[in-house]
C-alpha cells in the first residue's frame, strides 16, 4: 500500500498535505502556511525551544505527548502524529494550568520564549511518571532559554500546575483522540513529490532498500536533530529526502542476556532509560545529550551514522565494544563501531546503505565504566571532549583496556597507546595512572576549534585518565566527582 501525502490530525481533523518542499520545516508550515504565529522562531537550530510544539503519538496503545523543535523537524516527519500548538491549549476557554501558573507566578516578561516554554511544560503535564521536583523540572527545561524572567518563577509555575494527574480537556478526549491516530497508522509507503524531489518515508526494511538503491543520492532523515541545521544554517538544497521514522521495527529494542540492541530509529529519549541500567555514568550522559526535545526526534543511529567527532555515543560504544548493523539491498553486515569511522566525514557506509542496528555488549561483572562528558555548559552542550573507559579487572590487575575519546581526532578513537600502558599493570599504583596519561600525547593530536584549544583538550584526556583510574582504584567519588555516581544513579532509577 503507498500514499502520496503526509497526514496528521491538527485541531481534531485530519490534514493531508500532497505537496509541499521535501526540506520544508514544521515551523514553516506552522507560521508560513498555517499562520499559526504563536510558535516563534528564535535560534533555528535546535537550541533555544521558543518553536517548541507537542506532538502526541500512539504507543504501545496510549497517548504519548512529544516535544518538539519546530524549527529542525521537518513537516513530512510528523505523519501519523497529533500536532498540538500553544494555539490549542485554551481551546477557546479558559488558560491551560500550565499557562495560568505561569501568569500567576509571573513566569513570564517579554514573553517570547513562553509558547515553547509552555508547550514543554504541557507535554510533562502529561507525563504519567512524572516526579514534582526542582531537578526535573530543570532537565524539562533544559532545551528553553529565557533571557528575561529568570528560571525561578518557572519552575514554580511548573511545580505548581503539573502537580497530580493530567485533567484537561486533551486528557478528557484522550480516548477519542487515540481512536483517530489508531485510524492515520496505515501501514502504508509514502512518497510526495516525483523521481527529482520528494520526500518518502518507507515502512518497511525493504521498501526502504528499494528506495535507497534506486536513488543513491538521497538524504537519509531520522530525527533531523542534524539534517535540520544544514537546511537552516547551510541552506543544503536537499530535493530527495528519505525518512526512516515510519520503517516497522527499525526502532525496535532486544534486551538479551549479553547485549542490549538498539534499532537505528530508536529515539534517543527512549534508549536512555536503557543505556542508564549498563552504567549510571551512561544516564547522566544522557541526560546531559541536547534536551528534551533533541531526545524525543533525535535517534541513536543518526549519533552513529552522522560520523560526528563529537557524537556522544560513539565512544561509548566503542568502550564497551557495540558492533553497528548496516543493511544494503537483501545484504545486512555487522563491523565493530570504532571501524566505522573511517576518517572525518568519511564513515563505511554505501550511499544506499543503512543503519539498521546498534548491538551492545553489556558490561561484565569485573569490568569497570566510566564516561566522562567535557563541556562549556553543563546541559545541552555538545562535548569539547568525551571519554568512555572499560576496564576490565583481574584482582587488581587490568586484564583489558578499552578507552575511546571524542573531540580530540577527526573521528571517535581509541587511545592506543594509554591502553597497552595500562594493559598488566597493577590498578592501585598511582605511578601507572600518571604513566599511562602522558601516552594521551601519542595517542592524539586535536585540533584547536571553538569549543577548545588543542593545548585544552590534550590536557583535559590526560587529566580524565588520571581521573578514571584513581576512582576505580578506590578514591572516593566526592573527591572526583562535583556529584558522585552512586547519586545519579539513585535520580535514575
Ligand atoms: C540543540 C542540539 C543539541 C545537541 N546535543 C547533542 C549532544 O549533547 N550530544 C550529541 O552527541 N549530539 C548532540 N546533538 C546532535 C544530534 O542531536 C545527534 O547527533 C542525534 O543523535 C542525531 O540523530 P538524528 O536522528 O536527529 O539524525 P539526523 O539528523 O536525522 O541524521 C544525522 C545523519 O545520520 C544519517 N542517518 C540517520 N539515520 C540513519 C540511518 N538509519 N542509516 C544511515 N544514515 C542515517 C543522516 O543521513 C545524517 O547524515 C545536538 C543537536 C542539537 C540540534
Ligand atoms: S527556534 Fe530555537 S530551538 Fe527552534
Ligand atoms: S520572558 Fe523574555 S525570554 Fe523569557
Amino acid at each position: 500500500m503507498a500514499r502520496d501525502w503526509v497526514q496528521f490530525i491538527r485541531g481534531g481533523r485530519v490534514v493531508r498535505l500532497r505537496a509541499f518542499q521535501p526540506r520544508g520545516t514544521l515551523l514553516d508550515w506552522l507560521r508560513l502556511e498555517e499562520r499559526s504565529t504563536g510558535t516563534k522562531e528564535a535560534c533555528a537550530e535546535g537550541d533555544c525551544g521558543a518553536c517548541t510544539v507537542v506532538l502526541a503519538r500512539r504507543r504501545d496503545g496510549r497517548l504519548v505527548y512529544e516535544p518538539v523543535n519546530a524549527c529542525i523537524a521537518l513537516v513530512g516527519q510528523i505523519d501519523g502524529a497529533e500536532l498540538i500548538t500553544v494555539e490549542d491549549l485554551a481551546g477557546g476557554g479558559p488558560l491551560h494550568p500550565v499557562q495560568q501558573a505561569l501568569a500567576e507566578r509571573h513566569g513570564s516578561q517579554c514573553g517570547f520564549c513562553t509558547p515553547g516554554i509552555v508547550m514543554s511544560l504541557f507535554a510533562h503535564y502529561h507525563r504519567p511518571d512524572r516526579t514534582g521536583d526542582r531537578a526535573t523540572v530543570a532537565d524539562v527545561l533544559a532545551g528553553n532559554l529565557c533571557r528575561c524572567t529568570g528560571y525561578r518563577p518557572i519552575v514554580d509555575a511548573a511545580l505548581e500546575s503539573c502537580a497530580g494527574d493530567a485533567a484537561d480537556r486533551f486528557a478528557q478526549d484522550a480516548p477519542r483522540r487515540l481512536a483517530a491516530l489508531a485510524e492515520l497508522d496505515d501501514g502504508a509507503d509514502v512518497r510526495v513529490g516525483d523521481d527529482a524531489s520528494f520526500f518518502a518515508a518507507p515502512a518497511s526494511e525493504a521498501a526502504l532498500a528499494a528506495l535507497l538503491a534506486a536513488h543513491p543520492d538521497a538524504t537519509i532523515v531520522a530525527g533531523a536533530t542534524d539534517v535540520g541545521l544544514w537546511i537552516t544554517k547551510k541552506l543544503a538544497p536537499l530535493a530527495k529526502i528519505v525518512h526512516v521514522g515510519r520503517v516497522a521495527g527499525l526502532d525496535a529494542v532486544e534486551d538479551r542476556a549479553d547485549a542490549l540492541v538498539l534499532g537505528a530509529a530508536l529515539p534517543l529519549a527512549r534508549a536512555a532509560p536503557l543505556l542508564a541500567r549498563l552504567d549510571p555514568d551512561i544516564g547522566e550522559l544522557m541526560r546531559r545529550f541536547g534536551s528534551e526535545q533533541v531526545r524525543t526526534s533525535g535517534t541513536v543511529g543518526g549519533n552513529i551514522a552522522n560520523g560526528s567527532p563529537i557524537g556522544d555515543l560513539a565512544p561509548v560504544m566503542i568502550a564497551l565494544g557495540a558492533t553497528v548493523e548496516l543493511r544494503r539491498g537483501d545484504t545486512v553486515r555487522t563491523l565493530p563501531v570504532e571501524d566505522f569511522f573511517i576518517a572525518y566525514g568519511k564513515q563505511d557506509r554505501a550511499p544506499d546503505e543503512f543503519v539498521r542496528r546498534l548491538i551492545v555488549p553489556k558490561p561484565q561483572p569485573a569490568t569497570r565504566l566510566r564516561v566522562v562528558k567535557i563541556s562549556k555548559r553543563m546541559d545541552e552542550d555538545i562535548s569539547a571532549v568525551m571519554g568512555a573507559f572499560a576496564l576490565t579487572l583481574d584482582g587488581d590487575r587490568i586484564a583489558e583496556a578499552r578507552i575511546a575519546f571524542g573531540g580530540m581526532a577527526g573521528v571517535p578513537k581509541r587511545a592506543a597507546a594509554v591502553e597497552a600502558a595500562l594493559v598488566g599493570a597493577r590498578l592501585a599504583d598511582p605511578a601507572v595512572w600518571r604513566t599511562a596519561a602522558a601516552r594521551i600525547a601519542e595517542d592524539f593530536t586535536p585540533l584547536t576549534d571553538q569549543r577548545g584549544s588543542a593545548a585544552y583538550r590534550s590536557q583535559v584526556a590526560t587529566n580524565l585518565v588520571v581521573k578514571v583510574l584513581a576512582e576505580i582504584a578506590g578514591v572516593p567519588a566526592d573527591v572526583t566527582r562535583v556529584r558522585p555516581r552512586e547519586e545519579r544513579a539513585r535520580v535514575a532509577s
